[in-house]
């Protein structure tokens, strides 16, 4: 049985960061669910079409990280055949062997509510929209707003919206170096694995 770890949280909290570092950590397979929905919004056209016929190039477009595909991906997001269609995708992803960390909005909620482990990742808006726009090298008040927008848009959707599962730890990183927040992430494995 493979080891499944389930990272959700909002926009830029920091979930990215700690999975990448779990994943090498433990030598665990790693998948960006959010590139899914960013690869889907990018496509244009028909969303649900593009989420059925997603091939891994999608994946690799350069553009992926931008506000306005982030943006994209939000509202494509909300869209239940969209959400759907890459369901089969994350779960047999989340069943390779020795174990996988998937990060999301939906992972312990809705794609691997039997994961080992669940974090919930959280930070303040205006450290998000610091941390979001150095990574991205866009302006800092116009990334906060479109982090806001989207945050927003994520919860209140119908579909799987963006909340913490019951049994999830919730690592607030606001006041955390990435070092610090990845050692109370390790923290929380290696007490289950
Ligand atoms: O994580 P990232 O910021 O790349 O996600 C982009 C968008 O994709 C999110 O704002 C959200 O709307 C959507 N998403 C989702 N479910 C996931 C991952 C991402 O709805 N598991």
């Amino acid at each position: 049985m493979p080891f499944t770890i389930a990272i959700d949280g909002p926009a830029a909290s920091g979930k990215g960061t700690i999975a990448r570092a779990l994943a090498q950590g433990f030598s665990f397979h790693h998948l960006d669910t959010g590139l899914l929905y960013r690869a889907v919004g990018a496509k244009g056209g028909d969303p649900v079409r593009a989420a059925r016929e997603l091939t891994p190039a999608d994946l690799e477009r350069p553009d992926l990280r931008s506000n306005e595909t982030g943006q994209a991906a939000s509202r494509v997001a909300a869209i239940a055949e969209v959400r759907q269609a890459l369901v089969e995708f994350q779960r047999s992803f989340a069943m390779k062997e020795p174990g996988a960390v998937l990060d999301g909005r939906d992972i312990g909620t809705v794609i691997c509510p039997g994961a080992q482990l669940k974090l919930y990742v959280i930070a303040s808006d205006q450290v998000r929209a610091r941390r979001r726009a150095a990574e991205i090298d866009a302006d800092e008040a116009e990334t906060l707003a479109a982090l806001r927008e989207r945050d927003a848009r994520d919860m209140a959707r119908a579909t799987a919206p963006l909340r913490a599962a019951d049994d999830a730890v919730v690592l607030d990183t606001t006041y955390m170096s990435i070092s610090e927040a990845v050692s109370r992430a390790i923290a929380e494995v290696e007490a289950r694995y």
